[in-house]
């Protein structure tokens, strides 16, 4: 089948890998704002009879939502067979219930609205807590990719003697799988949220540590107070420094300043979010996903709507 990959604007880095791992040629787009704030769009190659993959990392996702759908519909206008999203980071789903009378379960919305543009999904890690399936949300075949063997494998390249520390309950679900691959224990501690950034860690006793280097392993960093106060409580319990590895670093403001003060000895991320932390490429991971949807493995064939 005849294929091609269109990557939107800021992840340049990532679309020439996948564009490489998949052997496909790259749709360009040029784009630009008008002075009245809408944005102009148009695709430059081929695309009719095509199976198209757009890439669009999610961070961010409110100004970039508009022009993917505008770009989806463009592509089906133009001819394309089936046209599928890579979102290496998945937005909005971390409000996953109504925690507070009146307000918006944001998860399930944005499920709505990436599910009428696409015909399938290809994301990592994304945060399922009180959703334990995509397919709880998105009604578009929807694949959760797990980067916790690269995650674990760049570990045993670049950590003697880790121990895998989770911040929080939450994390279980990825330091376990980063712990079995590499080969190592893991300790989970418990977080107490309180506000966007106040946030306690605790949970960890001197007895914990021998000559390990604690890896503090999460799926999402972003003001950096939840792996920030871990690194404290390491350094606290007398650890060695601790090791950052996030799967997602979205990285307030300061938060990479903050987590760095804190004591951090390293902090790594993959390349889901184009960051100058990335060590750690998904592209091989993400070219998998999308070859199974381009053939149709594991769901019925992806066809025009
Ligand atoms: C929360 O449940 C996630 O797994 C992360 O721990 C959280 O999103 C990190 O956020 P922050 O860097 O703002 O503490």
């Amino acid at each position: 089948m005849s294929a091609a990959l269109l990557a939107l604007p800021g992840q340049e880095a990532l679309a020439g890998t996948l564009r490489a791992a998949l052997d496909v040629p790259a749709l360009t787009l040029a784009t630009r704002d008008f002075p009245d704030g809408e944005t102009y769009l148009r695709i430059e190659g081929e695309v009719k009879g095509k199976a198209i993959a757009v890439l669009c990392t999610l961070h961010e996702p409110n100004p970039r939502f508009l022009p993917l759908a505008f770009i989806a519909d463009a592509l089906r206008d133009l001819g394309a067979v089936s046209v599928g999203l890579v979102a290496p980071y998945l937005a909005y789903m971390r409000q996953d219930a109504r925690f507070m009378p009146g307000e918006a379960i944001t998860s399930s919305s944005f499920a709505r609205l990436v599910s009428r543009q696409f015909d399938w999904l290809a994301t990592v890690d994304p945060h399922l807590h009180r959703w334990h399936a995509l397919s709880d949300i998105y009604t578009i075949p929807a694949v959760a990719l797990q980067a916790a063997p690269l995650l674990a494998e760049w570990v045993r390249v670049n950590v003697e003697h880790p121990v895998i520390v989770g911040p929080d309950e939450e994390s279980e679900q990825w330091v376990s799988g980063v712990a079995a691959a590499a080969g190592c224990g893991y300790l989970v501690l418990k977080k107490q949220r309180r506000g966007d950034r106040d946030v306690t860690v605790s949970g960890l006793s001197k007895h914990d540590w021998s000559d390990r280097t604690p890896v503090l392993v999460d799926d999402i960093i972003s003001s950096g107070q939840t792996m920030g106060q871990a690194v404290a409580q390491c350094r606290s319990a007398g650890s060695a420094p601790a090791v950052c590895v996030g799967v997602h670093g979205i990285f307030a403001p300061e938060a990479l300043a903050a987590l760095q003060q804190a004591g951090a000895a390293r902090i790594v991320t993959t390349n889901s979010i184009a960051h100058p932390s990335n060590a750690i490429d998904l592209s091989p991971l993400l070219a998998g996903a999308v070859r199974r949807f381009w053939q149709g493995v594991g769901h019925p064939p992806i066809l025009p709507r």
